[in-house]
């Protein structure tokens, strides 16, 4: 990807802000899994870095990492899609790579004080300068207010180019999207004493975001993919995306309700969060048939000029494919497992959360961004047809198998905690410990780390493709045109 920057071969400047999102984004991914490893490891030996570097600053950094590099490479995705939707320069380019920079330097800042300051009291002073203490979204007041204003003018830009460029269905979509993605983290910003309160609000941030509109931003990310990597058929995946909004909202909006069973809301909460969260996974189901439909039906027509197949991007394909699997499997399957209230009183805040947090934030949007950086790459160096490499099969079995590993491992523990724990021992404070050292429970706690390694292995091999894929098969690509003429 560095690479790209000088032998740019986009036409517009919006496609040149999107690369330099994805660039912060690997970083971001990176630290991720490093902070995931030591926390990993403080599981099996609780005395690694204590008060050097804790478990929940290690955790923190952790989650808090994982939800901006996603953003950012959601944004990147959205400055790389608009020219080609729209067919015009994103309006306000300038003020857009402006905010990149603002943003950017914003989240080094936030991050550093996170790592460097762990300890301290808990009063206005650290809410607005250290640490706001929401999991997920913690970032301090001050940055809070910032990211505000940073999104307002990313928003202004998309909603500018939509109104002068082409309206296709997937731009009209992205841009009702976003205003309710960047709406809802307002619920997450103010303070309240009251625990319940606070809770009640901060689901409305984690919950509709990951549960409807990011649901909804991938379902039209994925329809910009498949037309361009397969040529498909704007009308079926329109039509398709249409549908799919529809029924997202109406089962996630009041999905909402799974995690008001037990934090003090009034108990109608379980009925509603019983039906409408079970019925989630049916649009995950119908965007993964949509996916794979529309991939059987357009793969034999080739276009013409290309040979074989009608693949233009391989990688970017195969990451497209594994995020309808990902996606079904671990928000739509495990989400299931444990959404109903006769089973989520056992399961709740045991490692089988974590299962289902690891696999549905891996299946449902780290992979599908994956494969739009690839679609960066593609176009940066115009390259007709992108191919995989040895380092893009290493790096996408190797990630897919660790993160697979680590989720059965947690199911393993999280099942060990229901039984022993919750089941056997009443869910009380000494029953917590007494799970927590039994044989079972350490075992998949050292199976986790082990699939950790493997994942990150498998990101190593990704940054080494990322940087490299682009000149060798431009290269590639320049020889066998060589070749014809
Ligand atoms: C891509 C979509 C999804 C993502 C990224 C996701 C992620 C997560 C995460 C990270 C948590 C833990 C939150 C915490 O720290 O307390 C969680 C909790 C939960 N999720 Fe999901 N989820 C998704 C979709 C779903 C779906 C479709 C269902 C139901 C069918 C579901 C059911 C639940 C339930 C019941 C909990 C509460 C677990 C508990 O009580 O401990 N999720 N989810
Ligand atoms: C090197 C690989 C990784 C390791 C070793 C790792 C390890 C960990 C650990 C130890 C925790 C704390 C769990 C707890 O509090 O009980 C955690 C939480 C979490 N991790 Fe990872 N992680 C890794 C990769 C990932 C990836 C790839 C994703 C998603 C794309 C992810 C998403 C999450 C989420 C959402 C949570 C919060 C879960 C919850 O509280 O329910 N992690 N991880
Ligand atoms: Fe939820």
């Amino acid at each position: 990807m560095l690479a790209s920057i000088k032998s740019n071969h986009f036409q517009y400047e919006s496609k040149k802000l999107a690369m330099n999102y994805f660039r912060v984004a690997i970083v971001l991914f990176g630290a991720q899994l490093l902070m995931g490893l030591i926390a990993a490891i403080q599981f099996l030996y609780p005395s690694f870095l204590f008060e050097v570097f804790d478990f929940n600053v290690a955790r923190m950094v952790h989650i808090n990492a994982l939800v901006v590099w996603l953003l950012y490479a959601m944004i990147g995705s959205v400055y790389l899609l608009l020219p080609d939707e729209t067919g015009i320069e994103t309006v306000g380019i300038k003020l857009g790579k402006l905010a990149f920079w603002v943003l950017t330097a914003a989240v080094a800042v936030v991050v550093l004080v996170y790592i460097f300051v762990q300890v301290g009291p808990g009063n206005e002073a650290t809410i607005w300068l250290i640490n706001e203490g929401r999991e997920y979204i913690e970032a301090p007041r001050w940055a809070d207010i910032g990211i505000v204003v940073v999104v307002l003018i990313f928003y202004y830009n998309v909603f500018a180019t939509y109104m002068k460029g082409n309206k296709t269905g997937i731009v009209t979509v992205l841009v009702a999207d976003l205003f309710a993605l960047a709406g809802l983290y307002l619920c997450g910003m103010f303070f309240t004493d009251n625990i319940s309160m606070d809770q009640y609000w901060w689901w409305w941030v984690i919950h509709l975001w990951v549960e409807a509109t990011w649901e909804v931003f991938v379902g039209t990310i994925a329809g910009y993919g498949l037309l361009r990597i397969l040529g498909a058929k704007r009308e079926i995946v329109e039509m398709w995306l249409w549908i799919e909004v529809l029924m997202l909202f109406g089962s996630g909006i009041l999905g909402l309700g799974h995690h008001y069973f037990w934090i003090g809301t009034p108990e109608y909460w379980w009925e509603i969060g019983a039906l409408f969260s079970a019925l989630e996974p049916v649009p995950l189901v119908a965007m993964f048939v949509h996916v794979l439909y529309d991939w059987g039906k357009e793969q034999g027509h080739a276009e013409a000029g290309q040979q074989g197949h009608a693949v233009n991007n391989t990688p970017a394909m195969a990451w497209i494919a594994i995020n309808a699997f990902g996606n079904f499997l671990g928000a739509g399957i495990w989400g299931f497992f444990h959404t109903l209230p006769q089973v989520n009183i056992y399961t709740h805040g045991t490692q089988f959360t974590a299962a289902h947090g690891h696999l549905a934030f891996f299946g449902a949007y780290a992979t599908i961004l994956i494969g739009m950086m690839y679609l960066g790459i593609q176009g940066a160096h115009g390259i007709k047809k992108l191919t995989m490499t040895f380092k893009t099969k290493m790096a996408i079995g190797l990630i897919v198998f660790g993160v697979l590993g680590m989720t059965v491992s947690l199911t393993v523990a999280g099942y060990e905690q229901v039984l022993v724990e919750r089941a056997d021992l009443g869910g009380g404070w000494d029953a917590y410990f007494i799970a927590q050292e039994l044989p079972w429970y350490l075992q998949a706690q050292g199976w986790r780390l082990t699939m950790g390694l493997v994942t990150f292995t498998g990101f190593l091999f990704l940054v080494a493709d990322l940087l490299t894929i682009g000149k060798t098969e431009a290269a590639r690509e320049g020889e066998v045109q060589a070749a014809t003429a």
